[in-house]
């Protein structure tokens, strides 16, 4: 489904995302929203990768470009879309609270983590298709503190780190660190407001702003929460990966 470019999309364009085609999966929830917005209002041309049927929007501030819909498990199907994106976003996610049945930690994982790590993988042999690519594409992948803290739900805390930690391995393989045609950037966010989180603390337009800023900026690593240890510890335990990550690296044809 395709829209015309909005006006906000060449409103207030500062160059850098400018032309960009964005797909962001998880568009429909809260970040999602607020990221697509922030997106255009860049300049961007954003895809929204998603779940849901395409919403009315009253204001076209908000209004992605494209609409795709897809369900995880179908990632392959997503292969003509993906082949075509400067900048993939892995954003959806689910939160199952205290509920720990072998059910529910088999969805949890499959939507958080197996479906993102599938894409991970796609997207880095599209990247690696097109050697000299200027600039390089970009590839977003959205954890979250309960990496490396409690989030009050142990199967949520389960899959963001294994996510998290499938990125550090990433960041750490020799292929990756050679690559020059993928910047792989991991984001993690503290509690912002929306269904999975109606308790946060921060809003998910403030959180987009910044995600996109620090993209700017360069930093691989993107933080925005309230909590100043998640700037100190995340970074700690990035390194305490690699150093792990490297030392126990064996060489492997498809690696
Ligand atoms: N809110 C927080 O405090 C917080 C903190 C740190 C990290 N995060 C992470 O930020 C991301 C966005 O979360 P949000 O807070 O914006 O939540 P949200 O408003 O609930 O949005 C999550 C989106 O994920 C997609 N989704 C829902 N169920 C799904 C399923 N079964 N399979 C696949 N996709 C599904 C939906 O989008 P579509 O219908 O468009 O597919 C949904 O709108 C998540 O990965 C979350 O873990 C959130």
């Amino acid at each position: 489904m395709t829209n015309q470019a909005s006006p906000a999309s060449v409103r207030i364009a500062s160059g850098h995302w400018v032309g960009r085609k964005v797909g962001i999966t998880g568009a429909n929830g809260a970040l999602g929203r607020a990221l697509t917005k922030a997106f255009l209002a860049e300049g961007a041309w954003v895809i929204a990768l998603s779940h849901s049927q395409r919403p009315q929007f009253q204001d076209s501030s908000h209004d992605a470009q494209e609409w795709i819909p897809w369900s995880c498990g179908e990632e392959t199907e997503l292969e003509p879309i993906l082949q075509n994106l400067d900048v993939l976003v892995l954003n959806h996610g689910i939160n199952p609270g205290g509920d720990q049945s072998p059910v529910t930690l088999s969805k949890v994982l499959e939507v958080n983590a197996l479906s993102q790590w599938r894409l991970i993988q796609q997207f880095e042999k599209i990247a690696d298709q097109e050697q000299n690519r200027e600039p390089a594409r970009e590839l977003w992948v959205n954890t979250s503190e309960a990496e490396i803290q409690p989030a009050l739900s142990p199967g949520y805390e389960l899959s963001k780190r294994l996510i998290g930690q499938l990125v550090s391995m990433r960041w750490s393989g020799r292929d990756s660190s050679q690559r020059k045609t993928l910047r792989l950037r991991k984001l993690v966010l503290g509690p912002f407001r929306s269904d999975l989180n109606p308790l946060g603390i921060m809003s998910s337009g403030f959180v987009s702003r910044q995600v996109i800023w620090q993209a700017e900026l360069g930093i691989k690593l993107i933080i925005v929460s309230p909590n100043p240890l998640t700037y100190v510890v995340m970074p700690i335990v990035e390194l305490a990966r690699k150093v792990y990550n490297l030392a126990l690296t064996i060489n492997s044809p498809d690696r």
